[in-house]
């Protein structure tokens, strides 16, 4: 049986994303993480607390395949609601058709601005004055699904890519597990 409430975290790289869905987990619970990346640094902060982590490299395999091994894991764990979080990979049509409505991501920029990378110097080449973080359905269509929730920040004048990174990600850790938390009890 699948249970909205029951969450896998699928991450690429560093989970910071990740580590806060974890620590702040309220009215959901994240049961498994995945990840197309063994070296991904997150895994081994999950390893650490006790929470099963699968992780395959989808560069040795179809896409078909690497998905229907995530699929099997999922089934499992009874997940009902996948979080993606820095995960670089872009699940296929057929996925997210059969997650329809089961998936959510979160995007570091106020969506439907800056689908896609390199949103922070994108913002601050546009000369925005407010950026943020955005959590969305996913879709077969990249970035592109339903907004469920957004968190703004101020754009400085002296900030870089990497200053308002930061700020954006600081919101991303405080939006993602209540925008989550509301998501699966809705
Ligand atoms: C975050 O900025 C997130 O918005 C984007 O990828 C980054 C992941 O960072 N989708 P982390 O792995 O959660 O630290």
């Amino acid at each position: 049986m699948r249970d909205g409430r029951r969450v896998a975290v699928l991450i690429s790289g560093r989970g910071s994303n990740m580590r806060a869905l974890i620590e702040q987990a309220n009215g959901y619970e994240v049961v498994m993480v995945a990840s197309n990346n063994p070296e991904a640094a997150g895994l081994a902060w999950a390893r650490d607390r006790s929470i099963p982590v699968w992780s395959k490299d989808s560069r040795a395999m179809s896409k078909v395949d690497w998905e229907a091994e995530l699929e099997s894991q999922l089934d499992r764990h009874s997940v009902g609601t996948i979080a993606l979080a820095g995960f670089m990979r872009i699940l296929s049509p057929e996925f997210t058709a059969r997650w329809s409505g089961r998936i959510v991501n979160i995007h570091p920029s106020l969506l439907p601005k800056y689908r896609g990378l390199d949103t922070h110097r994108r913002a601050i080449e546009a000369k925005d004055v407010v950026s943020g973080c955005s959590v969305h359905l996913v879709t077969a269509e990249l970035d592109a699904g339903d907004v469920i929730a957004q968190a703004e920040v101020p754009v400085l004048a002296d900030d870089t890519a990497d200053s308002l990174e930061q700020r954006v990600l600081d919101a991303e850790h405080r939006l993602y597990p209540r925008a989550l938390a509301e998501f699966v009890g809705r």
